[in-house]
């Protein structure tokens, strides 16, 4: 059984039809990015993924379930984690209060009253971790406004990595990254463990293809195309749908 599918999913915001009969499977380990021209309903189908905004009909299943109708704190118990396209950080708090925060959100005693004795040294601990393994070491203790737009892009995927998901959906995480940042992103990406599922929204194709095992097409609110990277990048309608339309290919 797949971890992630998503069947017969439509969505429309009033008269406009964004997404329309929507199917797609991510199986276990997989890394699957979607890829498609502006307004093609990507992130809509996130948002829809996440539980972020009502879908109007259809299914999402995880391990089978339909969460379809579950609001989003409901769905990330169930694993699932997610970055927004912009930037969705308390800018006026630290590094490390962002991380710290991320962590706290995941524990059952979060409210309470009485923490385990070991909360404070497990809390940094876990988050020295992963601010190491992400390069953010060195900036905890500046304010996330501080950082450069890229510094803030990998702080997102940190954070969404704080919950432990064992699915992560990323939206354009290397939009408005400078080369090396996205260099280093696609590194990191690739360094993540291979047990955590990903769907990833993305727009350059360097990174696509460096990070896909799967890619699955959206034109104009329906699957166009699912299959292997090979499949995708020989397909000249693929070629056509994407860069013949004067796509944009910045952000
Ligand atoms: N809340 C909303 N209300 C009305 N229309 C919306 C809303 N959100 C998105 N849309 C419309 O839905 C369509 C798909 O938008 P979406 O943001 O999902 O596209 P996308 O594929 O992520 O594009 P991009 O590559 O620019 O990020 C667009 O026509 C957009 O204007
Ligand atoms: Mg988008």
């Amino acid at each position: 059984m797949s971890p992630l599918a998503v069947r017969n999913l439509n969505k429309s915001f009033k008269a406009l039809q964004v997404l329309k009969d929507v199917s797609l499977e991510v199986q276990d380990e997989e890394r699957h990015v979607v890829i498609g021209p502006n307004g093609a309903g990507k992130t809509t189908l996130f948002n829809c993924i996440m539980g972020t905004i009502p879908l109007t009909s259809g299914e999402v299943l995880l391990d089978g379930r339909n969460v379809g109708t579950l609001p989003t704190h409901a769905r990330v118990p169930l694993g699932m984690s997610r970055t927004f396209q912009k930037n969705n950080l308390f800018e006026s708090l630290t590094v490390e209060e962002n991380v710290h925060l991320a962590i706290e959100a995941r524990k059952p005693y979060r409210f309470g009253l009485f923490k385990p004795l070991s909360w404070r040294a497990d809390l940094l601990e876990e988050s020295e971790e992963l601010l190491r393994r992400w390069d953010l070491w060195g900036r905890r203790e500046r304010k996330v406004r501080e950082l450069s737009y890229g510094e803030q892009r990998l702080l997102e995927v940190l954070l969404a990595l704080a919950s432990k998901p064992r699915m992560l959906l990323l939206d354009e995480p290397t939009s408005g990254m400078s080369p090396a940042e996205t260099a280093q992103t696609i590194g990191l990406i690739q360094e993540l463990p291979r047990s955590l599922t990903l769907l990833v929204v993305e727009h350059d194709m360097e990174v696509v293809f460096a990070i896909a095992d799967r890619i699955t097409v959206l034109h104009h609110g329906e699957v166009f195309l699912s299959g292997p990277p090979e499949e995708v990048r020989g397909d000249e309608r693929v070629r056509e749908i994407y860069f013949g339309g004067g796509a944009r290919h910045d952000a």
